[in-house]
């Protein structure tokens, strides 16, 4: 069997999969923290891998960038492949002072301004929850390994505002959220789980803050990116 985007057999792919949003980060979580990891897609080179981890079947799958392409791509997993859960693993910026870079957020529900919705189903929602019970797992895993979480809701743009000229007037179109990351896929992640009856997660490390202006070592990064990587795993075992 194959999909318009993804070319792998029914049996290649775990009822559980991580989703990054860069293909080559998909590599790097499948050869450094899979056994037996095995290339189970490359149609548009957006690599997925499966393979286990402390013997747990997983699958590593890459969304590209933005609501379509997470769209796309969690909507194919779901629906034809039989995936339960995706945990979306990315990158976030951040308008809250008390945020730094690196840290990591776990979103309890995305809001969002997107069309998305009505498009797909001529409904009009602004905020979707992730899965309560994924969520738990992930903060329960966080309290035993020690790994501070920041937990709340998130923003889903349609623009990369790091861009905006404007940031106050972007930051004005959410006048009455608290909230504490700001990224571009999760609200097309959580609207598809709930379109289908699945669950979805998302776990972010900060990357842009408007106020913490730290340059970072390409070290520093590596290492929060692998303390995210692990938890997400260790969360589904
Ligand atoms: N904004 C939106 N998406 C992002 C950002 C950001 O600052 N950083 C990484 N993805």
């Amino acid at each position: 069997m194959a999909t318009s985007h993804i070319e792998s057999k029914l049996e290649d792919i775990a009822p559980i999969v991580l989703m990054p949003g860069d293909p080559l980060r998909a590599k790097y979580i499948a050869e450094n923290f899979l056994d037996n990891p095995k290339l189970i897609n490359r149609v548009r080179n957006m690599f997925g891998y499966t393979g286990t981890y402390k013997g747990k079947r997983v699958t590593v799958f890459a969304s590209g960038m933005g609501i379509p392409s997470i769209g796309i791509y969690s909507y194919e997993l779901y629906k034809f492949y039989n995936v339960e859960k995706i945990i979306r693993i990315g990158s976030c910026g951040t308008y809250d002072k008390d945020i730094k870079v690196l840290d990591v957020i776990l979103s309890t529900g995305a809001y969002c301004k997107s069309y998305f919705d009505e498009l797909f189903d001529g409904v009009d929602i602004d905020f979707i929850q992730s899965s309560d019970s994924l969520n738990r797992s992930i903060m329960n895993t966080a309290k035993r390994d020690n790994i501070k979480l920041c937990v709340g809701k998130t923003i889903t743009s349609d623009i990369f505002d790091v861009y905006c000229d404007d940031k106050e007037r972007f930051r004005d179109n959410f006048p009455d959220m608290k909230f504490l990351g700001i990224e571009m896929e999760a609200f097309g992640l959580f609207y598809m789980a709930r379109k289908l009856n699945k669950e979805a997660a998302c776990l972010m490390t900060v990357v842009d803050s408007l106020y913490d202006k730290r340059s970072l070592s390409s070290e520093e990064r590596e290492k929060s990116l692998d303390e995210m990587i692990k938890l997400a795993l260790e969360s589904i075992i």
